[in-house]
């Protein structure tokens, strides 16, 4: 049913055309906000989501700049490109992409991320800052996943939230922000015993597993709202989600699809994200 999908498309153009105009003052203020795309080697998946955010930031007159890597870099090398990043003005943002070849100690590099161009919040400060609820750089698909959220009028505050998945990129950080907004938190992972007990009990269901269309209505309450993180591809090679959509809408109140849910959210978090760290070198 469509009145139950969260359309993140039409949420994220929202969000994205407010981006814009704070854009449009800061070059009004001759600053351009600037992100930095850092690739390593040459992962199809990655390189998708990498021009899909060099073609936002052109959108919405933002400066962007890719700097693809050898697959066979050493870890000094991308320490040295990310260095010169730090220290680059027309830089107000610097991402790089996630994972990384195995030679690369991906904390070593996170920490080596200036926090203040540090738009992923993935860096320790960063994270930090949001756990005793400071004002920080949020990560952007939890940070999108609040959003869509708030755009769709879901109350949070007292609700039951179900999170399953545990990453220090959607998982954990998704649990502290629906905490901050007053939601009891419940943490699941590939290690929970009978999951359906705890997902049934679910006000808000955010589904960050990496295993395609894991979750059906068996594990939904009535009436819950239900977030799918993952993007995978199914046995026709057709994008779809953790969350099987056909078996789920019949329980749900509301739902993302994929695509067209969470993913473009991630994007528009990002580009706010720049943004704010452009403006924050105004103050
Ligand atoms: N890989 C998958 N998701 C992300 C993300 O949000 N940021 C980065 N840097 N890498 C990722």
């Amino acid at each position: 049913m469509s009145t139950k999908k969260i359309d993140g498309k039409q949420i994220a153009g929202l969000v994205t055309e407010k981006v814009k105009e704070r854009v449009e003052n800061l070059k009004s203020k001759d600053i351009v906000p600037g992100l930095a795309v850092v690739l390593v080697g040459n992962n199809p998946a990655s390189q998708t989501y990498v021009n899909n955010k060099a073609k936002t930031c052109e959108r919405l007159g933002m400066y962007s700049v890719l700097i693809e890597l050898d697959e066979n870099i050493s870890e000094t090398e991308l320490l040295k490109n990310v260095e010169a990043l730090n220290q680059d003005d027309k830089i107000h943002g610097i991402l790089v992409q996630l994972p990384l070849p195995s030679q690369i100690d991906e904390d070593r590099v996170i920490a080596a991320i200036s926090p203040l161009k540090d738009v992923d919040g993935f860096h320790p400060e960063n994270v930090g800052k949001m756990m005793i609820g400071q004002q920080s750089f949020l990560p952007c698909t939890p940070f999108g996943v609040m959003k869509l959220l708030e755009y769709s009028d879901v109350e949070i505050a007292g609700k039951h939230a179900v999170i399953i998945g545990r990453s220090n990129i959607v998982g954990k950080p998704m649990g502290q922000l629906l905490l901050q907004k007053d939601a009891t938190v419940t943490y699941c992972h590939s290690r929970t015993k009978d999951l359906h007990s705890f997902t049934k009990q679910a006000d808000i269901l955010v589904v960050a597993t990496g295993r395609t269309k894991m979750i059906d209505a068996s594990y939904i309450k009535e009436g819950a709202v239900v977030i799918d993180v993952g993007i995978n591809r199914d046995e026709n090679n057709k994008l779809c989600g953790d969350v099987n959509f056909d078996s789920a809408q019949e329980v749900a109140s509301l739902i993302t699809p994929v695509p067209g849910g969470v993913g473009p959210m991630t994007i528009a978090m990002l580009m706010e994200n720049t943004c704010l760290a452009a403006e924050n070198t105004l103050t």
